[in-house]
């Protein structure tokens, strides 16, 4: 059975510390602890409201950890600041390995899907800004099934949109929650530890593989074609 990639998209094939360069200037001495807040608050809003069963789609779970943000930091923002740092949210750069490495993994027969939190229209926006909208096949969004990683019912859902298994699907993933709660479903995982001093959580689950950039995954590839 050909290989299918899950493929997350904030922080692993775009880069979201554009954000904080989208920052108004006047929090430039706060600009990483603000960043850090805001990434921290927008995931952990996305934990909580999977657990209540109180889904909020992840765009306006941005905004209100932007707001929270803002509070915590004692920081005044515009309304056409915030809708400036939102609109960055939707234009951001894919990493220099993902377009290559991608590509060549699909012509090795790779199927990519994008997996993510965000709204199904706001990934395709950022998969066509990222020049990727004609190498990944398609979105499996958590709006479909109203709930957040790394709840296992979207997890399940991708496999039944895609119509793969557990054991042929490979989540590729920057973050630990995301890689530990695909293991826990019986899928392969590749962790991709861009930031050299990230840790991975001490669980029961740890990644089938850790890579630094998706270009290593190639040449694994040729383990996947022996199966
Ligand atoms: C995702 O794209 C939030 O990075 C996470 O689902």
């Amino acid at each position: 059975m050909p290989i299918t990639l899950a493929l997350d998209i904030y922080g692993t094939l775009v880069n979201t510390d554009a954000i904080k360069t989208a920052l108004p200037t006047y929090i430039d001495n706060k600009a990483d602890i603000f960043a850090q807040t805001w990434r921290a608050k927008q995931l952990e809003y996305t934990f909580r409201r999977g657990l209540m069963g109180a889904y909020k789609d992840f765009s306006n779970v941005t905004k209100d950890a932007l707001d929270f943000t803002c509070k915590t930091h004692n920081i005044q923002i515009s309304q056409e600041d915030k809708n400036a740092l939102m609109d960055k949210y939707l234009a951001l750069d894919a990493f220099p390995d993902v377009t290559p490495a991608l590509t060549q993994l699909k012509q090795k027969g790779a199927r990519l899907h994008a997996f993510s939190n965000g709204l199904s229209q706001d990934i395709s926006k950022l998969l066509l800004h990222a020049g990727l909208d004609n190498t990944i096949s398609s979105i499996v969004s958590s709006q479909d099934v109203q709930t957040f990683k790394p709840d296992p019912r979207f997890y399940a859902h991708f496999i039944e949109q895609t119509q793969t298994t557990p054991d042929s699907t490979w989540l590729v993933s920057s973050n630990p929650f995301d890689v530990i709660g695909a293991a826990a479903c019986g899928w392969q995982t590749i962790w991709v530890k861009r930031n050299p001093s990230a840790v991975f959580d001490p669980w029961e689950q740890a990644p089938t593989l850790t890579v630094s950039k998706l270009t290593a995954l190639v040449q694994i590839a040729a383990l996947w074609e022996r199966d």
